[in-house]
């Protein structure tokens, strides 16, 4: 009853906003919703936050891992927002090459193949219940011995509107991982409550 409640509000709010890329609004605060009030937010978004990060030239971020990602097995249930990344909520999909062992959520001993490509989309929702879109974040197992000072992790990002964004992948997203992740693979893995099994 609860939910379906916000479904139409958040259906409502796509129908009068009247533009190409519906407004989507939370109910709420962004800190005060639930998984499943997240949910319905990413429900009415999903389509146009896919769309905009296709958008434009991709340069040297790999179209297809933009195009597809949204296809491979999802690791969170609802979005989880866990405070990092910028405080955004977080929703993150895994290619059939990794799913199996990303979906372990193991602590140590961690394989994972090469070819693993792991794809988080972010949005963020103020105060009063305003949703925008965020970067899309990337992470890509490649061959041992190819990036040792990543552990083999590719790292790049799209933003909202589908630019590839020219950051320092050591400084602003190897250190962070691999300080704090290391022993499990570099993976920070989605908020323990949001996962999927
Ligand atoms: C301050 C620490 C920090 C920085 C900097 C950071 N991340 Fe993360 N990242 C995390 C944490 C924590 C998680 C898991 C929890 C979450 O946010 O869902 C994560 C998860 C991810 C995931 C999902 C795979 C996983 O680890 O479970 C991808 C993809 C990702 N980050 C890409 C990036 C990219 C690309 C950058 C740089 C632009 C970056 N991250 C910078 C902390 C960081």
């Amino acid at each position: 009853m609860r939910i379906a409640t916000i479904l139409a509000g958040v259906a409502l709010a796509a129908a009068t906003s009247g533009t190409a890329h519906a407004a989507c609004t939370a109910p709420k605060a962004g800190d005060e919703l639930t998984g499943a009030e997240a949910q319905a937010v990413y429900d009415c978004l999903k389509d146009s936050l896919h769309a905009g990060y296709q958008k434009g030239k991709k340069r040297w971020v790999d179209a297809a891992f933009v195009r597809d990602y949204n296809t491979w097995t999802r690791a969170s249930a609802f979005p989880a927002a866990p405070g990092f990344h910028g405080g955004r909520f977080l929703v993150t999909y895994v290619n059939d090459i990794g799913a199996e062992e990303y979906l372990k959520y193991k602590d140590e001993d961690v394989h994972i193949p090469a070819g693993t490509k792991i794809a988080k989309e972010s949005f963020s929702i103020n105060g009063k219940g305003k949703v925008t879109k965020g970067p899309l974040f990337l992470m890509e197992k490649v061959e041992k011995g190819k990036s040792p000072k990543t552990d083999d992790w590719y790292y790049t990002m799209v933003s909202a509107n589908g630019a590839p964004q020219a950051v320092n992948v050591y400084t602003a997203c190897s250190e962070c991982h691999q300080e704090n992740y290391g022993q499990q693979g570099g993976l920070g893995y989605p908020a323990e409550d949001a996962r999927i099994q």
